[in-house]
């Protein structure tokens, strides 16, 4: 909240600063943004630019299309919601790099155009907005949530932690589910109706490891095909593109070896 009110404050103060100086030059930049409106009949997919008086606009790159969606083309189109990295909803495609438009910050070079994609590799709705559909499908296909053999404790605070097996959640619970990361991944762009991509195998993993989950051996068996997992050829594409800041990567190498494991003790069980 106290974050909140100190960037208006701060915007009002650059405004009334502004006001009193009229002699400030204007700093225009350039931001193209791709567009497609799919109710437009025969619209195709092109680059739109605008320029945006810098001097007259937030840090960000969210602040930017904020403005010309406000102040010149209503049209256009993009997820937002938060502003503060913690919705995940403006994941797009930044000069090249998959990443949070709240987050990103204006490159201040004007003589630099800004280049603004949707996530790649992903069907798109209209200009910005990606469709999410299989992504959503594919974390809902690995139960993220806690799941019991013995139930008959339900109700009641029974399931308790320790905290070091609480650390070992850390880096995992907070992804914010952008798929920056899956959409950076070469794996994903080719065969993500099979592959399940960095974002969710990263919350397979965080269940997976839950000392109060009962369901470790049921999830692994489940990814034994050699698409769900195995089409991670370890390129760490998702690594570096994660606006967190988390590690997909490493989970995924994770669950590797828990799937040697597992392997192992189920054939010499036979
Ligand atoms: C701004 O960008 C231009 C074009 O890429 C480049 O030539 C110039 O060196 C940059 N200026 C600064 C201050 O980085
Ligand atoms: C991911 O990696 C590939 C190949 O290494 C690279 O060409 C591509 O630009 C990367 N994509 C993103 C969005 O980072």
């Amino acid at each position: 909240m106290c974050h909140c009110l100190g960037y208006v404050i701060i915007m009002r103060c650059a405004q009334t600063a502004a006001a009193a100086a009229p002699a400030t030059q204007p700093r225009l930049k350039k931001f193209q943004v791709y567009r497609w409106d799919p109710d437009t009949p025969g619209d195709k997919p092109r680059m739109q630019t605008f320029e945006v008086d810098l001097n007259s606009c937030g840090p960000m790159v969210l602040d930017a299309l904020i403005k010309i969606k406000n102040e010149i083309d209503p049209t256009l189109t993009f997820r937002r919601s938060c502003r503060e990295g913690i919705c995940g909803s403006c994941a797009m495609n930044i000069n090249g790099g998959n990443t949070l438009a709240c987050l990103n910050r204006i490159d201040t070079n004007t003589s630099k155009a800004a280049k603004i994609y949707p996530l790649p590799h992903m069907y798109v709705v209209k200009d910005l907005v990606p469709d999410m559909s299989n992504f959503y499908a594919q974390y809902k296909s690995i139960e993220p949530y806690l799941k019991k053999k013995d139930e008959s404790k339900q109700g009641k605070e029974q399931y308790l932690q320790s905290v070091e097996d609480r650390q070992k959640l850390d880096g995992l619970y907070e992804c914010i589910l952008c798929a920056c990361c899956s959409t950076s991944c070469p794996s994903y762009w080719w065969n993500g109706d099979k592959y399940l991509g960095p974002a969710v195998l990263m919350q397979a993993y965080r269940w997976m490891i839950d000392s109060r989950d009962d369901f470790t051996e049921e999830r692994l068996s489940k990814l034994q095909d050699p698409f769900s997992l195995y089409r991670c050829h370890t390129i760490m594409n998702c690594t570096q593109t994660c606006p967190k800041g988390l590690n997909p990567g490493k989970a995924i190498a994770e669950i590797k070896k828990m799937m040697t494991t597992y392997k192992e003790k189920r054939s010499s069980a036979v």
